[in-house]
């Protein structure tokens, strides 16, 4: 197969959705449709469960599944398909967002009962913002849950998309009697079967057809019939153009637990999903069709054994092909490194693989090179943008427990930061560190690795900060910038990149230091230039 070929038939996605919509669920069904695993259950869930806020051991083994879930590959029909992973828990938001850069579309699900949840909400808009193409997978139709409109309005006014309906439910819970699929024009009957991995489809491409009745019931050959005029009537026909620039989103009903309309879900997908697109970089935009290898790094995963500290740099190949033992340039540090076993992921495995297309995810082994946002070329210098960090929700300074293993700390702290674990901040005035998170269990994670992976101690000291904004040192030229750093010089830290940062001990301080220095720009992502 030639390249070309090679890089239409990709598609690499992720799978959004706020924990327990159904996301790990629907990538095992789809997993099965592939071939790729032969029972339900294989995948395991690596979802962190909130009862392992103080479980180590859960947390160690909950990120040893989550490498082998990382990516997961597979073949159907004559698509590659590359599903990665996202943690839905709000703790590992980071993860999530950092990895939606390196995908090219996005399924969304969402749980019928609950509607529209706080995850799916920040997720989708970041998507939205990057225009990622997105399809909603309403899930759970076998159970009691909301009127399918008002779900389709909740995605319109929560999530601010723009939906048509591509199938419709017949009924929903105890009454849920299958799925009029809009897109294919075939009516998927359900039994109730959980047992059963493909279901019975009965074309249907009238649904005038008196036949209907005979099927699904007087009233609810008459309901669904005047529900899909409904759907004609106010949402715009499907428009694949208008999906791809992220203008429309697609929505299936289905149920992925009992196997119902997911591959409906998954047919319409490969057709309609893009192909690895084009990437911005700083310099220039880079097709995936050009000769030469670009890629970045947007994800690094520590090893599971502590005594090899080595660990996995996950890149995305955006042009070019990755060949093993080619060296490449690692264009921050500017030298040439190779790779003598780079690993290409499959459903629960990986393999070494000698070549890599655009849209595919390679995993290399790291000793401490790599850091997320790193980009690989063929001597080019070229910088992927888009890995922006974001304020941290909590901060606590971090202190030295065991003042002889001071190196081993600063090693661990350095590394942790590298994989993108939590965000490192110095204070200017005194040079003492305070690491920011997403989430409270990140500190402990932080702990137990640095004790377990550097045998370092660390504690940690509360540090009250509302919000952590980046200076732009351009400004630094004027007398009120001057006055802004002499006055706030408590609150200034510089974050691992040497960028200035004011850390806001409250929403009110934040407001009157823009108030008094409106000429002093904040911004709330480190990437704003
Ligand atoms: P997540 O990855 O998005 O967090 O969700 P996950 O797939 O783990 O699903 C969360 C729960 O919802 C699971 O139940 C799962 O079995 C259930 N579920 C998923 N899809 C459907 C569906 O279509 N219908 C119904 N009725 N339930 C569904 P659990 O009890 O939390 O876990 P488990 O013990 O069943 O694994």
């Amino acid at each position: 197969m030639g390249f070309k070929s090679e890089i239409a038939r990709r598609r690499t996605f992720g799978i959004i959705s706020h924990p327990d919509a159904g996301k790990t669920t629907l990538t095992e069904k789809l997993l099965l449709f592939g071939g790729a695993i032969q029972e339900a259950g294989a995948v395991k869930n690596n979802k962190i469960k909130k009862t392992a806020t103080s479980d180590f051991m859960e947390i160690e083994r909950q990120r040893g599944i989550s490498v082998a879930t990382s990516v997961l590959a597979f073949l159907y029909k004559d698509k590659k398909i590359n599903i990665l992973d996202t943690p839905g828990h709000k703790d590992f938001a980071e993860d999530t967002f950092r990895t939606l850069t390196a995908v090219d579309s996005v399924i969304v699900v969402v749980d019928v009962a609950k509607g529209v949840e706080e995850q799916t909400i920040k997720l989708v808009e970041v998507c939205r913002m990057r225009n990622i193409p997105m399809i909603v997978f309403i899930n759970k139709l076998d159970r009691e849950g909301k009127d399918a409109f008002d779900l389709l309005d909740d995605l319109e006014q929560k999530l601010g998309l723009s939906v048509t309906p591509l199938s419709f439910p017949i009924g929903m819970g105890y009454d849920f009697k299958g799925i009029y699929n809009i897109y294919e024009k075939n009516i998927n009957l359900f039994s109730g079967d959980s047992k059963k991995n493909i279901e019975d489809t009965i074309a249907f491409d009238n649904i005038d057809n008196p036949e209907l009745e005979t099927i699904i019931g007087e009233k609810a050959a008459q309901d669904l019939r005047d529900n899909l005029e409904l759907v004609h009537g106010v949402y715009a026909p499907f428009n694949v153009e208008s999906y791809l620039s992220g203008k429309q989103q697609p929505v299936f009903f289905g149920s992925a637990l009992n196997n119902f309309g997911v591959r409906e879900l998954l047919d319409c997908f490969i057709e309609i999903a893009p192909a690895p697109r084009p990437k911005m970089a700083e310099e220039r935009l880079v097709k995936p069709d050009e000769k030469e290898l670009t890629g970045f790094v947007f994800k690094i995963h520590a090893n599971m054994d502590p005594k090899h500290r080595d660990r996995l740099a996950f890149i995305k190949v955006v042009s070019g092909t990755f060949e093993r033992n080619k060296p490449y340039l690692h264009v921050r540090q500017g030298k040439n490194l190779k790779f003598s076993s780079p690993n290409a992921f499959f459903a629960e495995k990986k393999e070494i693989v000698d070549t890599s297309y655009p849209g595919d995810i390679v995993g290399l082994h790291d000793t401490g090179n790599f850091k997320i946002g790193d980009t690989l070329t063929e001597g080019e210098s070229l910088h992927y943008k888009g890995i922006p960090s974001f304020s941290p929700e909590h901060f606590r300074y971090i202190n030295n427990a065991d003042p002889m293993k001071s190196k081993q700390l600063g090693k661990g702290v350095d590394q942790l930061m590298d994989e993108g674990v939590a965000q490192l901040f110095t204070l200017e005035l005194n040079g003492r560190k305070v690491i920011g998170t997403v989430g409270a269990l990140q500190f402990e994670v932080i702990q137990y690795r640095l004790e377990h992976e550097y045998g370092a101690k660390c504690s940690y000291e509360n540090f009250p900060v509302y919000k952590a904004c980046w200076v732009d040192p351009q400004d630094n030229k004027n007398d009120e910038f001057r006055e802004f750093q002499r006055i706030k010089q408590k609150f200034l830290a510089k974050d691992k990149q040497g960028q200035m940062v004011f850390l806001a001990d409250s929403q009110f301080s934040l407001q009157m230091t823009q108030q008094k220095y409106p000429s002093v720009k904040l911004h709330f992502t480190s990437e704003f230039k």
